[in-house]
């Protein structure tokens, strides 16, 4: 039996906490999922949930359907995981945990997401971000934002930030783009990636993280750009994006219909 190519690997990040990694994440499992992908989700460090209450896993899971997750440590505090280890007095992750366990991952599955915790420079233990296990495992990160005012400046701190510490951006997720954008929102659509140099990859509706299992796993193919097939590790996805910058006006009633085909 010839050995099975090792899965792909992708870490979610975002501007900060609540932008919408986690309905991200679920949103790109479905993704791959429908193309028969094996698919795991690891969350090195998830807070703010006592013992056997359902956290973000429990969320990608109800959204994503059949797939692999492991979380690696929890903390009962919502606060960030250093912070919360070091109230709490419980131990932190370590790099090596979570590479050895997403290598473990990669083994058997074709996909393994990582999502981080918070924004890009949230501790997961004094000396470790997510930046940390993105650069061990060369994997691509993925920039989830907010859509309006403010995204430009946040997602290109946290874009710089990742370059900074030997990471690479690979494209941006807007976590909820709204049926009616505002001027902000519509000019971020442009702006973001050609201030960032990171395409938009997807921009999720709003909405779709509160939708029925069955209707989120039938939309979520439809809202990632083809090039997205990349990042999954795709052979027949290797042509280059497209360009960024010829984007034709925002047509909000065709956003609301198919958001991969909002201008891009
Ligand atoms: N596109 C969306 N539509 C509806 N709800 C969303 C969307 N994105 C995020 N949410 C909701 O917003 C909250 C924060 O999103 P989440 O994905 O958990 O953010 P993060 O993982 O970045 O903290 C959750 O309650 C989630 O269900
Ligand atoms: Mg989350």
């Amino acid at each position: 039996m010839s050995a099975r190519r090792p899965g792909a690997v992708v870490v979610i990040t975002g501007t900060s906490t609540d932008v919408g990694k986690t309905v991200a994440t679920a949103a790109l499992a479905a993704a791959a999922r429908s193309r028969g992908a094996a698919v795991a989700v690891v969350k090195p460090a998830q807070t703010g949930v006592a013992p056997g209450e359902p956290g973000d896993l429990a969320q990608v899971r109800r959204l994503a359907g059949e797939i692999t997750t492991v979380e690696l440590i929890r903390y009962r505090e919502p606060l960030a995981p250093e912070t919360a280890a070091r109230r709490s007095g419980d131990r932190v992750l370590t790099l090596a945990e979570i590479t050895a366990a997403v290598e473990r991952l990669r083994a058997d599955h074709d996909l393994v997401l990582i999502e981080g915790a918070g924004g890009v420079l949230v501790r997961l233990a004094p000396d470790l971000t997510i930046c940390e296990p993105a650069r061990a495992l060369g994997a691509p990160v993925l920039v989830v934002a907010d859509p309006g005012l403010g995204s430009l400046n946040h997602t290109e701190l946290t874009v710089r930030a990742l370059r900074t510490a030997g990471c690479r951006p690979a494209g941006l997720v807007i976590g909820r783009w709204p049926d009616v954008p505002d001027l902000a929102t519509a000019c971020n659509r442009d702006d973001l990636p050609r201030l960032t140099g990171v395409p938009v990859l997807a921009a999720l509706p709003d909405g779709c993280g509160a939708a029925e299992p069955a209707a989120f796993r039938a939309a979520a193919p439809h809202w990632w750009r083809p090039e997205t097939g990349r990042l999954l590790g795709d052979r027949d996805s290797e042509a280059p994006p497209p360009p960024e910058l010829s984007a034709p006006p925002i047509d909000p009633a065709e956003t609301a219909r198919n958001p991969q085909e909002i201008p891009t």
